[in-house]
């Protein structure tokens, strides 16, 4: 078996320069990966963030991988990343550690959970949906940046309004360096998130004091998290609270934002899509307040949200680091070399999706469902490393994008730049200009 592995080719690309390979390429140009791909075919090598790395494209490798995870692969981030993220992240570990923080996590997006999110996820809805109908024209993404920010940080760790406070700026520059080479210097983007780190972790460890110090146990992530007891019957330590804390805040805003931003965007430019949403509200002519149960009755909406990130997905791909070799498509994959997962190219895939690079809610109706392959619609990963905050993403997509239809209007401003910027997530270059204002 292994002399057969050894016979084997590593997949065809090139290495790049030395120490960078082709890191600046990856970030600068966004046909890094299509280019790749059509040279070179589903699976290819290049050099990222320092790593020998190995790209698979495709549904059959997202079924490899995912079904594979802690057999051949475990989950690896770009250095940057994970030294941002920290130790003791839920995201960065593998294994029996990962496995039990995973469950105890859980608790926060179990359906029962999501319930009790929904009246908090419309208020803060409903306040921003009027701030923006006084200010008419806005630039929209970092005005829904601080919308899912203050939903992640009143739901995730109790605290109200927290764009307006120095987590929400501090967070800024904290994201800007997590896909960065991890050089650091008082002015690299990576250095700068650093040192933002530390002054995070202060801010949230007197989050977590405060609430330690209350008597009564609130039933968010925080308290689930602060009550929690692993295996052994150990508390979990404040540095590993500041850690998962510090992940969850992350995720739990940066992905939704270019998520709800990519609707907004697409609706916008597709106005026979956006009738048919109105039309659909009308009919059901639900309002507040939502339930879990008659937010499912909103069909086309749940198509169009699919859509929405099968296009643009808000998560590119994922990392992985080969444990033991193996042999895919008749080329080696050495131990040790770093794997991407593509989410965006394997949401293009000709054989799968018709006019792939059209938006197109109804190739997810009933008599269609164009994705029936499994893992061929990946937004949100798969495996043991699927999506965590999977339910609550869409629970508060679906209550955004319903208040919304319900009650207004929104239109393109001229002389803007609608490209993509991909890092950390993809939203428009100019941010989104938009007038706003009641149906
Ligand atoms: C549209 C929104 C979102 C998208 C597209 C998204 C996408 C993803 C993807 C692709 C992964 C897997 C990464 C991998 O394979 O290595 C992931 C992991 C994760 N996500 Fe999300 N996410 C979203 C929202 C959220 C939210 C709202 C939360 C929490 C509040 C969250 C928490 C997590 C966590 C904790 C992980 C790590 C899971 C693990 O390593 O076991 N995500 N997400």
């Amino acid at each position: 078996m292994t002399r057969k592995l050894n016979s084997l080719p590593e997949p065809p690309g090139n290495k790049g320069l030395p120490f960078i390979g082709e890191t600046i390429g990856f970030f600068t140009d966004p046909d890094f990966n299509s280019k790749r791909l059509a040279k070179y075919g589903k699976v290819y090598q290049t050099n990222i963030f320092g790593n020998p790395t190995v790209t698979m494209v495709g549904a059959e490798a997202n079924t490899f991988l995912f079904r594979n995870e802690n057999k051949y692969v475990v989950s690896q981030w770009p250095k940057s990343t994970s030294i941002l993220l920290g130790d003791l992240s839920l995201a960065v570990r593998n294994g029996s550690f990962h496995t039990s923080r995973r469950k105890l996590l859980y608790q926060a997006f179990q359906p029962r959970a999501l319930a009790s999110y929904i009246p908090t996820m419309e208020n803060i809805t409903d306040e921003y949906l009027q701030r923006w109908q006084q200010m008419e024209t806005l630039t929209w993404y970092p005005e829904l940046r601080n919308y899912t920010f203050d939903i992640a940080s009143n739901l995730l760790v109790g605290t109200d309004g927290g764009s307006q406070t120095p987590l929400g700026e501090l967070f800024e520059t904290w994201c800007g360096g997590l896909f960065t080479i991890p050089i650091n210097l008082p002015w690299t983007k990576f250095g700068k998130a650093l040192r933002c780190r530390k002054q995070l972790l202060k801010y949230i460890e007197a989050i977590i004091i405060k609430r330690q110090q209350e008597d009564s146990l609130r039933e968010d992530a925080l308290g689930l998290l602060i009550d929690a007891k692993d295996e052994e019957g150990n508390s979990l330590t404040l540095a590993e609270l500041k850690d998962q804390v510090l992940l969850l805040l992350f995720a739990g805003h940066e992905t939704l934002t270019s998520a709800i931003a990519s609707f907004c965007l697409l609706t916008a430019q597709h106005p026979e899509v956006m009738q048919r949403l109105r039309q659909e509200q009308q009919e059901l002519n639900l309002s507040s307040p939502f339930t879990l149960e008659n937010l499912k009755q909103m069909t086309y909406l749940e198509q169009v949200l699919k859509e929405v990130m099968r296009l643009i997905p808000p998560v590119g791909g994922g990392f992985r680091k080969v444990i033991e070799p193996f042999a895919f498509n008749g080329y080696r994959i050495p131990k040790d070399w770093s794997i991407q997962y593509q989410i965006a190219q394997t949401h293009k895939d000709r054989e799968i999706y018709s006019e792939y690079d059209r938006f197109l809610p109804d190739r997810f109706a009933p008599d269609r469902e164009e994705d029936k392959k499994s893992f061929s619609y990946i937004p949100f990963g798969g495996g043991l490393r699927e999506c965590l905050g999977k339910e609550f993403a869409r629970l508060e997509m679906r209550i955004f994008a319903a208040k919304l239809l319900q009650n207004y209007q929104w239109e393109l401003l001229p002389n803007q730049s609608l490209d993509l910027i991909a890092v950390p997530t993809p939203h428009p270059r100019d941010g989104l200009k938009v007038k706003f204002r009641c149906v």
